[in-house]
């Protein structure tokens, strides 16, 4: 008797096969002398139904099965008369590993995402987080195989860091915690416990650790957590997210958005061939429009437009916006959705930034006033990708430090990438989570992560 896992069990076994198969179960009916078993082991959407009829030696225990519980299950597969399953399990033996009573919180029937975040260690085990999770999982392996293809470096960048990227003052202080005596109840806070007492924080971003290392291996990548202290309660912001930051010498912004583009589509791809049955429960369940989006842009050619050719565009719009429109003025999630929604109708980049709403590191155009960065907009998602062309030239760059408040000094290391053997190169960064949102259509960022860090959770 071979163990496997359902899917597998699935795909290969035929009627008459012998298997055994364990996992946890979604729901009991039971007829006229017979129970049936939706059980799922998490390997597909599908599951397995298991058969089980009175020959079985605890027939009654299996019967009176509670959702939830864990089982182990022989038997021989054969044709099932149900709609939309091929094969079925006729148990032979069914041997319960771990039971669950009427108190399991997920019951069969449709429970909110809100109720579902309160459990967030047992949503796993639904259709939907199932789905959610296997994408995940196969898109982040697709990333890795993306740029190995491409013999691009994988780097991991520090996680506590004592530079702030995006200078933007969002970094969670590092300090050391015994959660056995939470400071609060214990008295004040010990600020020098902080990191070996040096001031630290966790990175927001591994991209300037990622320049050094495309100043030594050309072409780089990172995917890492990455954490900001905004405390936006949006459906796109978590204080934890997950990041893919490539990095090239000797590339400019071009070079950057082509790279952005083919990788994006790329994912695109893989979600529709290698993970079909979820996209389509997510086609059928969650947004009816997903799938035709997501080829559609698999195959697009991705529209680029100046940002004062995107201000030009929303001053137009026979819309009023919530937030002002004005060049100098960033973006905000309502004008990104505009653009790529009803302007274009698909991806689109967004080239040349005001400097003023960008960080330090940007190259600095001819015209004074812009730098070389470069968002992608998608609809549903708004930024989905932000990145540029990075400030090589020593002299521009401690000037453009200076200006924003950011101490030469402190990026010294940062600074000798430019001092001997300068490139031109160029980056961006892929929120992971904002990914997965495109390719499920799942609105709410929370419901993309494992265990969600927002200002409102942090308990699991
Ligand atoms: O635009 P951001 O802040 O760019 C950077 O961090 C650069 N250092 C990247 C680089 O050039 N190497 O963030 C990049 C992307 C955003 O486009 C967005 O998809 C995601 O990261 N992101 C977030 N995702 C979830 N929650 C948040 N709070 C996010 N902030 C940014
Ligand atoms: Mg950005």
């Amino acid at each position: 008797t071979a163990r496997s896992k359902l899917k597998q069990a699935l795909s290969e076994g035929k009627p008459g096969s012998e298997c055994l198969v364990k996992g946890w179960v979604r729901s009991v009916r039971t007829g006229k002398g017979v129970c049936f078993i939706q059980l799922n082991d998490g390997s597909s959407l599908a599951g397995l139904q298991v058969v089980a009829e009175p020959d079985l030696v605890n027939f009654a225990e299996v019967c009176g099965l509670g959702t939830g519980a864990a089982i182990a299950v022989t038997g021989l597969l054969q044709e099932s008369p149900a709609a939309g399953q091929a094969l079925e399990l006729r148990a032979a033996q069914v041997e319960v590993v771990g039971g669950a009573d009427e108190s399991y919180p997920m019951q069969k029937k449709r429970h909110s995402f809100e109720f579902l975040r309160t459990i967030a260690h047992l949503r796993l085990r639904s259709n939907t987080f199932g789905a959610v999770f296997r994408v995940r999982s196969s898109l982040a392996q697709e990333v890795h195989r993306f740029f190995a293809e491409r013999g691009f470096l994988y780097v991991h960048t520090p996680i506590i860091t004592a530079n702030d990227c995006e200078g933007a003052g969002e970094l969670f202080r590092v300090t050391t915690l015994d959660l056995a005596k939470p400071p609060l109840l214990n008295g004040a806070v010990d600020f020098s416990q902080d990191f070996f007492s040096r001031a630290t924080g966790l990175t927001v971003s591994g991209q300037l650790e990622g320049e050094l290392f495309a100043q030594a291996f050309s072409d780089i990548y990172t995917f890492g957590p990455t954490f900001r202290a905004e405390n936006s309660n949006t459906a796109r912001h978590a204080a934890e997210f997950w990041m893919i930051e490539p990095e090239m010498a000797f590339a400019d912004l071009n070079d950057d958005a082509d790279l952005a583009e083919s990788f994006f589509k790329r994912l695109c791809s893989h979600a529709l061939n290698n993970c079909a049955e979820d996209i389509q429960f997510f086609n059928t369940q969650i947004d009816k429009g997903l799938i035709e989006r997501i080829e559609a842009v698999a195959s697009a050619s991705f529209a680029r437009m100046e940002y004062g050719e995107a201000i030009e565009r929303l001053k137009k719009a026979p819309v009023s916006f919530q937030f002002p429109v004005e060049w100098g003025l960033d973006l905000q999630s309502e004008h990104e959705r505009y653009l790529t929604e009803q302007v274009v109708g698909g991806p689109v980049f967004i080239l040349n930034y005001p400097k003023e709403i960008k960080a330090f590191y940007m190259r600095q155009n001819d015209d004074g006033k812009t730098v070389a960065a470069m968002d992608l907009l998608v609809p549903k998602v708004g930024e989905i990708i932000g990145g540029s062309q990075r400030e090589e030239r020593l002299d521009r760059l401690t000037a453009r430090m200076q200006e924003t408040g950011v101490d030469p000094e402190s990026l010294s290391w940062y600074l000798d990438s430019r001092r001997w053997g300068t490139t031109p190169h160029a980056g961006f960064g892929l929120g992971f989570e904002r990914l997965i949102m495109y390719l499920t259509g799942m609105e709410n960022i929370r419901d993309v992560i494992p265990f969600p860090r927002t200002p409102r959770h942090a308990e699991f």
